[in-house]
């Protein structure tokens, strides 16, 4: 493993060779949004919120699939790779019911976080709402399904992939369609994930919410808990 030296937004940075531009920065406190990506996945590149741009290159970067380089210098806050975020964010929100008074999720939502970190308004009327008009599943004993609010991040179908080794829910469909359902569009509590709480851990906004509603203020990312926070941005 070969030690180098980098910088992120002025910040010296010793780390090793290869590893994730992302998880660098958050690892030294400084804040790249992202939503599709917990650490130890492969990349998937789906939200488009972690975009930084590099010295010498033109165009700005995805920092889930950048690996770090010596002498690498990193802006997280050029103009560029701002309006790319903020653009990629508000199309996401245009696809989300933005209900925060009546969420579970509200208070560790990602959306949320993210928005306030871009100073992005969180009713923002950019693009045309679009909201996908799918029931809310309550057939769980321990989870709440509400496909509405789902921002598409892919998590908890790779977490089922990647780390329980099965394929209880999946996509489907395509376009304004798309959304995350179980085999058969079978209800939630008789899919094998129906008993697994840890999606709604999973799960950055509140699509996936857990139904004790004790647990509003404790249901947080288990793998960036805290997290790192960036001085304003333009
Ligand atoms: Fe990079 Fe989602 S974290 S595209």
């Amino acid at each position: 493993m070969k030690t180098i030296h980098l910088s992120i937004d002025g910040k010296e940075i010793e780390c090793v060779e290869g590893e994730t531009l992302l998880w660098v920065a958050l690892d030294h406190a400084i804040y790249i949004p992202h939503l599709c990506l917990m650490k130890e996945m492969e990349p998937f590149g789906a939200c488009r919120l972690c975009f930084v741009e590099l010295e010498g290159e033109d165009l700005p970067v995805t920092a889930c699939t950048t690996k770090v380089k010596e002498g690498m210098v990193v802006s997280t806050r050029g103009a560029k790779a701002l309006r790319l975020a903020r653009t990629a964010l508000e199309l996401t929100l245009s696809n989300h019911p933005v209900d925060c008074a009546h969420c579970l999720k509200s208070g560790s939502c990602e959306l949320q976080k993210i928005a306030k970190h871009l100073r992005v308004k969180l009713n923002t009327k950019k693009f045309k709402k679009f909201l996908r008009d799918r029931p809310i599943d309550e057939t769980s004993s321990v989870l709440i399904y509400e496909p509405s609010k789902c921002v598409l991040c892919g998590k908890c179908v790779r977490y089922c992939q990647e780390k329980l080794e099965m394929n209880p829910i999946g996509f489907a469909y395509r376009g304004f369609q798309r959304w995350v359902t179980t085999f058969d569009d079978e209800p939630v509590g008789l899919s094998e994930c129906g008993g697994r709480i840890e999606l709604a851990e999973i799960c950055p906004v509140g699509a996936f919410v857990a139904k004790n509603k004790g647990n509003k203020k404790n249901i947080v990312n288990p793998v960036r808990k805290g997290g790192a926070s960036n001085p304003t941005l333009p």
